[in-house]
């Protein structure tokens, strides 16, 4: 089975307030994405990438394309109303291109800018070992994903915290995340109905037909743009590769 990557490109970046979709805005010499599909770029035993955005991006999206090599990457503009609507639109262009449905695909956020090809192939090996070690064939696939650093609290509706909750067992779900490309978009599927609701990553739609995918040690430095205060972090995150 080939890999190919998924890379959702079509949110408004509303928390980020940066005046623009925040995958676009520069940072380090070039729009925030074009650093994440630079690391793509960095793993040949992907097949290929494509990078879904939002319809009327094309011209923004096209740009990106320029540095990085041709064949290896394809803009689809089939973005949706949101994220797991951009992915369930995305997995289906990646079938009609001629992805079989048993293939993986990896998702991985747009704006997570730091990924690198060392924890791409860190969740792809531990993936496909896990896969093959597994006899009945259950493991469905692959996040990245990291312990939770901090003291969990729920909060009230007065914004009083309310309860600390045991943070052993708890994690942080990042991207990539790997699954075999037809189970993935079934699992979509089946809560498209409900506008898929609850669904903010594919391990949860996954859980929601009854996975139990493999939680891969991701990095503290995979951070999703977010805040408008992690355009500087990100920035100086990149900076220190180059020193
Ligand atoms: N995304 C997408 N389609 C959407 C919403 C989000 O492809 N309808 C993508 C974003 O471009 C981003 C990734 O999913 O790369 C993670 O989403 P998030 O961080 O929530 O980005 P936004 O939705 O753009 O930001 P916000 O929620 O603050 O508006
Ligand atoms: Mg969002």
């Amino acid at each position: 089975a080939r890999c190919h990557a998924l890379i959702p490109c079509a949110g408004s970046g509303s928390r980020a307030g940066a005046g623009r979709p925040k995958q676009y805005q520069p940072i380090g010499g070039a729009p925030l994405v074009w650093h994440t599909l630079a690391a793509f770029a960095g793993v040949p035993r992907i097949a290929q990438t494509l990078i879904v955005t939002a319809p009327g991006d094309d011209a923004l999206a096209a740009r990106l394309l320029d540095r990085l090599p041709h064949d290896a990457f394809a803009l689809a503009d089939c973005g949706g109303a949101s994220r797991a609507e951009s992915v369930f639109n995305g997995l289906a262009r990646l079938l009609q291109r001629g992805a079989a449905g048993s293939d993986w695909v990896l998702v991985h956020d747009a704006a997570r800018c730091l990924i690198t090809p060392a924890l791409i192939n860190r969740l792809i090996d531990a993936c496909l070992n896990a896969a093959s070690a597994d006899e009945e064939g259950g493991l469905s696939g692959a996040l990245l994903a990291m312990p939770l650093p901090d003291t969990l609290k729920t909060a009230d509706a007065a914004g009083r915290a309310a309860a600390t909750l045991p943070r052993e067992g708890k994690w942080l779900a990042q991207t990539p995340q790997m699954f075999r490309i037809a189970p993935l978009h079934a699992a979509l599927a089946a809560r498209a109905a409900s506008g898929f609701a609850g669904i903010t990553d594919e391990a949860s739609a996954m859980e929601a037909v009854g996975s139990r995918p493999l939680l891969v040690r991701g990095s503290a430095h995979n951070i999703k743009v977010t805040w408008p205060e992690d355009f500087a972090l990100a920035a100086a995150l990149l900076q220190t590769r180059h020193e």
